[in-house]
């Protein structure tokens, strides 16, 4: 497993070496990380490339960039962008298909390690969980406008809270009083509005609803399904989109992606009877599932979460319909 430093916080990449082979089956061809973190994948992907490969890697976070600086190769590029805008951002330096596409999607250790982001649970920090700090709205900012059927909907949807109703009536109480502004705060509160008895030993009470907050203050479902149906009219015919995500709203929707686009005719009405000459043609092909094995989610407790979907684009032109979710 590689581990990658800047400061004094480090992230270990998960299936550090299994997503770059997946990824790069043209050395000489042109890749994109969407998500550099720290760059532990990038690394390996330009490992693998030939001096004709290109490397272009994308990162909302400013404390990525700056760590990305520590890669001196003229075949990398790094874009501070929202992956969102990826098919824009390519197009502005000349770039319009490309040979694979990596998605590392979530946090980073470090921006969970580091309080001062205030996406974690574990220490005091303001409570911002914006992975670009230089735009967008806070969780504070959020919680102090947010109705209370809007905050327990998030926390319903978001994080598969079942006690969403209650931590949202004991937020909008408290803020009455005094600003929700600090993550110790909002872990206590949390933890007080969800009977003691119904908490789960092995896990804090807070954990559920710092993940949804966190989704909904950076976008994080729409922001996936914008990339996927990008990735499909980026990719040459043969190159590989590879996703690793850490928790079962993303795997959904990268499973329905590929499902949808690996097997067109299972939209159609099943009693249109269809000669196999009239089935539409797919759009993704070998679809492949890993899980990381025993011994890396015993090095790395954070891989246990973590699953890795990829698939090759058909030579079927993309097209809107294909995008599934
Ligand atoms: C799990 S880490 C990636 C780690 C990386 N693969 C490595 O080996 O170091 C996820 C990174 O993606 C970034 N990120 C998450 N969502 C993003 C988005 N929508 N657009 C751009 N970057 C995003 C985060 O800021 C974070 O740095």
């Amino acid at each position: 497993m590689v581990s990658e430093s800047s400061n004094q916080w480090t992230h270990r990449s998960v299936l550090a070496d299994e997503a770059p082979d997946a990824l790069v089956v043209n050395p000489d061809g042109i890749y994109v990380d969407a998500t550099f973190g720290r760059g532990g994948h990038s690394r390996r992907i330009l490992a693998k490339l030939s001096e004709r490969g290109r490397l272009i890697a994308f990162d909302r976070d400013l404390q990525a960039i700056e760590a990305s600086k520590s890669i001196q190769d003229p075949r990398f590029t790094i874009i501070h962008s929202a992956f969102s805008n990826m098919a824009q951002e390519l197009a502005r330096i000349g770039v319009h298909r490309v040979d694979g596409i990596l998605m590392d999607i979530g946090v980073s250790s470090p921006q969970i390690d580091d309080v001062s982001r205030g996406f974690s649970f574990r220490g005091d920090g303001p409570l911002d969980m914006r992975m670009d700090t230089s735009s967008g709205f806070t969780a504070a900012q959020w919680l102090a406008s947010a109705s209370e059927v809007e905050i327990a909907r998030v926390l319903k949807d978001y994080g598969e809270e079942r006690f969403a109703r209650q931590i949202a009536r004991l937020l909008v109480q408290t803020r009455q009083n005094e600003p929700i502004e600090r993550t110790g705060q909002l872990a206590e509160l949390i933890a007080r509005a969800i009977p003691r008895n119904k908490q789960d030993p092995k896990q804090n009470p807070a954990t559920r609803s710092f993940q949804a907050i966190r989704i909904l203050v950076n976008g994080e479902l729409d922001e996936l399904t914008s990339a996927l149906s990008q990735a499909g009219g980026l990719l040459n015919p043969d190159a590989r989109l590879v996703v690793i995500s850490f928790h079962s709203l993303e795997d959904r929707l990268v499973k329905r992606f590929f499902d949808a686009g690996a097997h067109p005719e299972r939209g159609i009405d099943s009693r249109i009877a269809l000669r196999t000459s009239d089935l539409p043609a797919p759009w993704w092909k070998d679809v492949v599932r890993v899980k990381p094995d025993a011994k890396e989610c015993d090095e790395n407790a954070r891989s246990r979460s973590a699953v890795m979907r990829y698939g090759a684009r058909t030579d079927r032109p993309w097209s809107e319909e294909a995008g599934g979710s």
